[in-house]
């Protein structure tokens, strides 16, 4: 494959008129209305912020804050974005659970080259699906995502969708100390368990947080977990909240219950019937308080549940005719401590992806044939949660042998302790793609393969 690391300028006059040829093209057929393109000029760049009062934290941000700027876009419209490096050190951007072609997908030597400091790097994809996605690097993920460059990214629904309100709730668990130092993003001992965690809990980079809702609205809640580690187990007690998407697709609306869990990399759009005005309600990880829902006095006449969002365009597996593959995620037996390379973990299938070896990519762990249909076998064979992710492609959750499943499309799903589910997915885009554990220690301890669809 050939790499892009820069590209001219001359180059990107053309790309309006290469997005209008390509309207259309794969997976949007519906709609004949010319897509436009939204365009944004994105910077990395360190930035201090203010996460303990009175102190500053050295953060990377994209536009100048962490997490980074909410970048949108709108179903079968084209997203266009010159990403610039002013770090000093080399970078990519995926955009995770975008369904895109390769070149765009960010993955260093797999996709492109490394964005190094000072250059730029231009990524345009027609926005498919609608829904909460978001985009972070995939290169020196620990420290780089750690230190704050993780941004959400909102593909609107091509019609109205009926929520009249939303809000955006970005959680991240710093790895920072009482002063706003920067602890270890990565601690062997913890990566070779849960994760090694952060101590600060924030929601758009603000820890506990109370967030103004308008009283009598129904709320749409988009809560993207793009954290390292932490699984949030969330809850909103008293509340009447009903759950419109998983991770950007939709289902057919359900009360959140008791609790829902939510691994790194996942979103969950919760729709919330805002109580009458001066009423408070928590927003928790388990028993901890992450933000106050306030209901504050709205001249709005009272708002009703909004019907459930359009599905995306996602091709259905046939399970009748699906080939069967199987992955097993375990804790590798021997560990690799030489001078230089990374401690291995983690392995798949019995391999352990070297994130220092850059031909790991040309091994691919499986190959798929394009546009056959395949259901995967996963097994967790340790006692750790394991939010596996798949770049490219959505698929089909189907089954569990620990909970009952009620099918639904995803790019991550939270593979529980000892649990083996099945997923399916018709392998539509070709290339060579990431199939990885999102908690970000795992992933860069061997949790990671390349699935090439040809
Ligand atoms: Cu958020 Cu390789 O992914
Ligand atoms: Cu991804
Ligand atoms: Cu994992």
């Amino acid at each position: 494959m050939s790499f892009t690391r820069r590209q001219i300028l001359s180059g990107i006059a053309g790309i309006g008129v290469v997005g209008l040829a390509a309207g259309g093209a794969r997976y949007w057929l519906a709609r004949v209305a010319a897509p436009q393109t939204h365009d944004y000029e994105l910077i990395a760049a360190p930035v201090d912020i203010e996460l303990v009062a009175g102190h500053s934290t050295p953060a990377w941000g994209y536009g100048g804050q962490a997490p980074g700027v909410e970048l949108r876009s709108r179903q079968g419209d084209w997203l266009r974005v010159r990403f610039i490096n002013k770090l000093d050190e080399p970078t990519t951007i995926h955009w995770h659970g975008i369904r895109l072609p390769l070149e765009m997908d960010g993955v260093p030597y797999v996709s492109q080259l490394p964005v190094l400091p000072g250059e730029y790097f231009d990524y345009q994809f027609k926005t498919e699906d609608a829904g909460s996605f978001w985009y972070h690097p995939h290169l020196s993920s620990a420290e780089q995502l750690g230190r704050g460059l993780v941004g959400p990214l909102i593909v609107e629904e091509r019609e109205p969708s009926g929520f009249q309100h939303e809000r955006t709730l970005s959680l991240k668990t710093w790895h920072i100390d009482e002063e706003g130092a920067f602890t270890a993003f990565s601690v062997p001992r913890e990566a070779a368990r849960e994760g090694t965690r952060g101590r600060l809990s924030t929601i758009n980079g603000v820890p506990a947080p109370t967030l103004e809702l308008p009283a009598g609205q129904v709320v749409r809640l988009r809560v993207i977990n793009l954290d390292n580690t932490v699984t949030y187990r969330l809850n909103m007690p008293g509340a009447d909240v009903r759950i419109y998407a998983l991770d950007g697709h939709p289902i057919e609306p359900r009360e959140l219950g008791k609790e829902y869990w939510l691994g790194p990399g996942m979103r969950i759009d919760l729709a919330l019937k805002v109580p009458e005005a001066g009423q408070e309600l928590p927003l928790r990880n388990g028993p901890l308080r992450l933000a106050t829902l306030r209901s504050i006095a709205s001249a709005e006449s009272a708002g009703n549940w909004p019907a459930a969002l359009p599905r995306n365009p996602v091709p259905e597996p046939d399970l009748s005719k699906a080939e069967t593959l199987s992955f097993k995620f375990e804790w590798a037996a021997t560990l690799v401590n030489g001078p230089g390379r990374p401690s291995n973990y983690w392995q798949i299938n019995g391999k352990a992806w070297d994130i220092q070896d850059k031909t790991c990519a040309d091994r691919p762990i499986a190959t798929l044939k394009k546009n056959g249909h395949y259901i995967f076998e996963l097994r967790n064979m340790a006692q750790y949660l394991h939010p596996i992710h798949l770049h490219g492609m959505a698929f089909k959750v189907i089954s569990s042998d620990r909970k009952k499943i009620i099918p639904y499309f995803t790019d991550t799903y939270l593979l529980g302790k000892n649990e083996t589910a099945r997923i399916a997915l018709v392998a539509d885009n070709p290339g060579v793609w990431m199939f990885h554990c999102h908690v970000i220690d795992h992933m860069e301890t061997g949790l990671m393969a390349a699935i090439e669809v040809a």
